[in-house]
Formats: structure tokens, C-alpha cells, sequence
């Protein structure tokens, strides 16, 4: 993945910490926010897709970059995780909180466990990384949550992870609410369908139930800036935000 040549430094002096950073959306943001000056902290399941992450990401000129492996859904990994980005950087200034999976199943197939599976992960890690940040983030600073389209519109298949999603808009407003006098904002994008493994691997896309225009489908350095602006300070007055990144998508009929 190339960093796309970027003129300011909004992250100069602050840790990052982006969960999911090893692929896709979550590595291109690790490498936007590391090339405008950010130490990155890269917290994913694989510690070896991160190792290749973190160079690329070092490359892109992040003055320091570091990984861990956390999984967002155990409360224990995600202390460790802000832990670590503490004793590696002496602060933590914003988190993106873009780990996520997906369960593709009817929803007569769908068990309690497929549904605690994708809510653990998509719903409460960011909740974890929230409750950390509430306690131990710097004032000023900014969470940014990664929904999906999904959680406005949706397809067969997939309805725990559109619950998921919408979930995390309503998590979003609640915590812009609570952490404004913290001096914390937190807002949520919404991707559209974004040219990573999960949209390549992605079974209602390759069965043909989920039809893509590919005028319609957004790189991941599309998400990557509109996330780098929501955790700027260009944001200041952005709080509890919803913001699409699907190219038009739904706003077509
Ligand atoms: N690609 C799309 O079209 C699209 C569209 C809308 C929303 N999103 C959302 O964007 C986010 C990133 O998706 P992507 O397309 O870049 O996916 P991806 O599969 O390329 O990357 C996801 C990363 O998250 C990591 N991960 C998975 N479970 C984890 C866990 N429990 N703890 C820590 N890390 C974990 C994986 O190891 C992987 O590196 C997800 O939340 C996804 O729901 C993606």
C-alpha cells in the first residue's frame, strides 16, 4: 500500500493507537496518520501481518510505530494494549476503533454464539477501547469509530453484523455526549464497500447476492483520510458525528 503524498503534520507529537491496523482500512490509516507525524500503535490479531504493517507504516514516515497483539473483544488485551502505548510513547491521544469481522448466515442459522462472536468484536472492543480511553486518555483527544453502510442499509445474510454497526453509531453518540467534558470527541465513518480482503473475500459479493457498481467501491486510503480528519483538530466542533464514505452510494435510488 503506498502513502498517498500528504503536506500536513496534524499528528505531530501524538500516539495513535489503531485497532485492526495489520490490513485494509485500519493499515492505511496507520499509515496516514504515521506520515502526518503520528507514533502509531498497531493492535491486531496477527502479529505477523502488523510486523509487515509496521514497516510500511515506519516507511511512510511515522516517527515511531509499534505493534502489539490485542484482541478487541477481552477487556484484559485492551488494557495491555493501552498500557504498552503508554510505556512506548508517554501518552495516548486518539484511538480508531476499526477491528471488525463479519458472519455470513441466514438468519435462521444464525446462533447466540455467531451473534456474541461479531457484537464482542465489532461492538465491544470499542467499547473497551472507549472505557480506557475515558480514563486514561489526554483531554483533547479523539476517538474515531468504523460502522459501515450496513448500519443504515443492508443485505441478506448479515444481520448481526448490521446490528453491530448501527450499535456502534448509537455507542458513538453516547459517548460524544460523555466525553465532551472530558475534552474527548468521538464520531464514527461509515464505509461503503472499500477494496480490502474482507470486501475481496466477501461470499454475498462472489455469489452475486450483493451486487457492487465498481464506480462504487472506494480505496482504503478514501476511508483513511476522512478517519485522519475526524481525529484531527480540524474536527474540533465534530462531536457524535456519523460521517459516510461511500462514495455516493446511498444516495442513489
Ligand atoms: N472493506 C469494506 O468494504 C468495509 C466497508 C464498511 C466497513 N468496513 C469496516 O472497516 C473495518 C476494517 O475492515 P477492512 O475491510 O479493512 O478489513 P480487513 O479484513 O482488511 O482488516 C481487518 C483487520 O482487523 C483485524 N481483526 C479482526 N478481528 C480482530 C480482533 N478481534 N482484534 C483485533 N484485530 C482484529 C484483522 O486481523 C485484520 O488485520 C471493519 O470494522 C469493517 O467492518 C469495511
Amino acid at each position: 500500500m503506498n502513502a498517498e503524498r500528504v503536506e500536513c503534520r496534524r499528528f505531530e507529537g501524538k500516539t495513535v493507537i489503531v485497532t485492526g491496523g495489520a490490513s485494509g482500512i485500519g493499515l492505511a490509516t496507520a499509515i496516514r496518520l504515521g506520515a502526518e507525524g503520528a507514533k502509531i500503535i498497531i493492535a491486531d490479531l496477527s502479529l505477523e501481518k502488523s510486523k509487515v504493517a509496521a514497516r510500511e507504516v515506519a516507511a511512510a514516515g511515522s516517527p515511531g510505530v509499534s505493534f502489539i497483539t490485542c484482541d478487541v473483544s477481552k477487556e484484559a488485551e485492551v488494557r495491555k494494549c493501552v498500557s504498552f502505548a503508554l510505556e512506548k510513547t508517554g501518552r495516548w491521544d486518539a484511538v480508531v476503533n476499526n477491528a471488525g469481522l463479519m458472519v455470513f448466515k441466514p438468519l435462521e442459522e444464525h446462533t447466540a454464539e455467531d451473534w456474541w462472536r461479531v457484537l464482542n468484536v465489532d461492538l465491544l472492543g470499542a467499547f473497551f477501547f472507549t472505557r480506557e480511553a475515558f480514563l486514561r486518555m489526554e483531554g483533547g483527544g479523539a476517538i474515531v469509530n468504523v460502522s459501515s453502510i450496513h448500519a443504515i442499509e443492508t443485505t441478506p445474510h448479515v444481520a448481526s453484523y448490521a446490528a453491530a454497526k448501527a450499535a456502534l453509531l448509537s455507542l458513538t453518540r453516547s459517548a460524544a455526549i460523555e466525553g465532551k467534558p472530558k475534552g474527548i470527541r468521538v464520531n464514527a465513518v461509515l464505509p461503503g464497500a472499500i477494496d480490502t480482503p474482507m470486501l475481496n473475500e466477501n461470499p454475498n459479493i462472489k455469489s452475486g447476492l450483493e451486487v457492487i457498481n465498481k464506480n462504487d467501491v472506494g480505496r482504503p486510503e478514501d476511508v483513511a483520510a476522512v478517519i485522519a480528519f475526524l481525529a484531527s483538530p480540524d474536527a474540533a466542533f465534530v462531536q457524535g458525528e456519523s460521517l459516510l464514505a461511500d462514495g455516493g452510494r446511498l444516495a442513489r435510488l
